[in-house]
């Protein structure tokens, strides 16, 4: 037993560090490390077949809907609009959410929709109001494209399938790490002259008076969890968690949004209500949004400014224009 144990660590050690030296997908010491083994296995070629499927609208039923349609990688993989439009300019439930650092989290879409990343690409490709797709319809579609199966071939050893097709958008969304902003310099150097007075405050009011981190957590600025924070629209039927786990206290708890890149992700919220971050921060903590989940803080202008400031040190120029 004791030498199977040995020898196992070693081999799990041995791969690591064999996976770690050819890794495609770079991230910083400072992001969460549980997911590294995961993340170093990655290759490069299932990033290429991820890439294709990601920018091809042949995945929608009518050949005009790729994913890239409502997650533009020039807005930080959002579009811009209140609520996203798929298939014949038909609306998604929600505000298209930024697909940035999502290999370190463990849960996604607003409403809780899903655990896996693996997994989550089968929602907007079956959504009617997406891509109103079905495997069998893709899985004849690219029966014969050379190019594809060559692709599935080479990294998974089988034709594209259903299964492919999913592992390969889901490795591709995992590359896609920001990590080159203001704050992740100053986070590597610890060198505050990097920041100025105004961004420095921002971010002690960010850590401190603000409580922001509670839910927006550095160095992802997400916690990966759902709160309530009195923004719910029953009128719409944007509810929140509830209409997945049907837990009365779920109602109104949307995921937190990642605060990365979030001058670039607007308009704001799980409806983009909101078109301007200032307003999003003013907003958001108004006295009236208190809910058993959230205590909003009194913010005054100059805090919100000071805010405003520091969250703009989060956009990494990779993801914009
Ligand atoms: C018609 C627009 C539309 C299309 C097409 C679309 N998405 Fe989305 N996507 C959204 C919206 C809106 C959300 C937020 C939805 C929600 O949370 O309920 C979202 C959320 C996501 C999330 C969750 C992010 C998070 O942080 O929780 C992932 C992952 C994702 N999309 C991947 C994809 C992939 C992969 C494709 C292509 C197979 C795709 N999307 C196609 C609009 C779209
Ligand atoms: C209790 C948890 C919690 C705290 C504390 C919190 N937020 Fe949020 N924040 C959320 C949730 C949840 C949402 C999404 C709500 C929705 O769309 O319905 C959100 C949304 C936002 C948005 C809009 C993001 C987007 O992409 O739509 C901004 C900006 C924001 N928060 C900034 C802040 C700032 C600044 C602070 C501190 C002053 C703060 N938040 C404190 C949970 C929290």
């Amino acid at each position: 037993m004791r030498i199977g144990g040995y020898l196992c660590s070693f081999i799990c050690l041995t791969l690591l560090y064999a996976c770690q030296e050819n890794a495609v997908i770079i991230f910083p010491d400072y992001f969460p490390q549980q997911n590294r083994i995961y993340l170093d296995s990655v290759r490069i070629e299932t990033i290429q077949l991820g890439e294709k499927l990601f920018f091809d609208p042949r995945l929608s039923s009518n050949n005009k809907i790729s994913c890239a349609s409502c997650h533009l990688p020039d807005l930080a993989f959002t579009d811009g609009k209140k609520i996203s439009q798929g298939i014949d300019g038909r609306f998604s439930k929600h505000n298209s959410s930024t697909l940035l650092n999502l290999g370190f989290l463990n849960s996604f879409m607003f409403d809780k929709g899903s655990h896996n990343i693996e997994i989550q690409p089968i929602l907007p490709l079956l959504d009617t109001n997406e891509m109103n797709t079905s495997f069998i319809e893709l899985e004849e579609k690219f029966k014969d494209d050379k190019i594809y199966q060559s692709l599935s071939h080479k990294t998974y050893g089988r034709p594209l399938n259903r299964r492919t097709i999913t592992w390969a958008l889901a490795a591709y969304m995992k590359s896609l790490t920001a990590s080159t902003s203001l704050y992740d310099s100053f986070l590597t150097t610890n060198d505050s002259s990097m920041l100025s007075p105004l961004e420095k405050r921002g971010m002690r009011l960010f850590y401190g008076k603000g409580k922001c981190n509670q839910c927006h957590t550095s160095p992802l600025f997400t916690d990966s969890k759902h709160h309530n924070l009195g923004l719910e629209d029953s009128i719409t039927g944007r509810i929140g968690v509830y209409a997945n786990t049907l837990i009365p206290l779920d109602r109104g708890r949307f995921k937190t949004p990642s605060l990365r890149n979030i001058e670039i992700t607007h308009p704001y919220f799980h409806d983009g209500r909101i078109a301007d971050l200032k307003e999003a921060i003013r907003y958001h903590q108004s006295p009236e949004r208190a809910t058993y989940d959230f205590i909003p803080v009194n913010l005054s202008e100059k805090e919100i400014i000071d805010l405003h400031q520091f969250l703009k040190t989060l956009t990494d120029a990779k993801f914009k224009n």
